[in-house]
């Protein structure tokens, strides 16, 4: 598992802001965002926090997360309040950490940033991952739905171990 390089003092007045990315969010960035919302509200830290999506591709904007994507994490108590946008430049302005689902949306990413410190903040999701893979949490997008189940429960141990190593950075 990787660590975050360095994790500034997190505060109610400076909450700390993740965005996770994928390629249409529509799958996988919306059940991160979803799934991370809800550790972090059952550990009562949702001041410190500020948690958003995006996709590196523009196919899917305006949309909510896939029916499948919602109905698996609903049934496992999460609910997906998503709205699909586009990764923008902006964003390494807002955000701390920059979470992409695989290593060819982490790789379109970092063609967005413009300096090495844009490029410190991108990580992968399965960096947090105890048990990581090839890397990549796998595009459900195009199969049955043992995939979301797939990216349900990847994600979820993987936003665990992320909120792990955020939560002792609170002030
Ligand atoms: P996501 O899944 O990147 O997890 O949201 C996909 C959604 C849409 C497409 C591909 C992957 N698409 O090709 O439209």
């Amino acid at each position: 598992m990787k660590t975050i390089s360095e994790i500034r003092q997190i505060t109610k007045e400076e909450p700390y802001q993740v965005v996770f990315v994928c390629l249409g969010n529509i799958c996988r960035s919306p059940t991160g965002e979803g799934l991370f919302q809800h550790l972090v509200n059952e550990r009562g830290l949702e001041h410190y926090f500020v948690i958003d999506s995006a996709g590196t591709a523009a196919y899917h904007v305006g949309e909510p997360a896939n029916s499948k994507s919602r109905m698996i994490a609903k049934e496992r108590g999460v609910e997906l309040h998503s709205k699909a946008r586009q990764f923008s430049p902006s964003d390494f302005g807002i955000f701390d950490l920059i979470i992409a689902m695989d290593k060819e949306n982490k790789k379109n990413i970092l063609a967005l940033a413009g300096s090495d410190a844009d490029k410190n903040k991108v990580m992968l999701m399965r960096d947090f991952d105890p048990k990581p893979g090839d890397g990549n949490v796998p595009d459900p997008y195009y199969g049955g739905l043992d995939g979301f189940v797939s990216v349900f429960d990847i994600v979820k141990r993987s936003c665990a171990s992320l909120l792990d190593q955020l939560q002792p950075h609170i002030k």
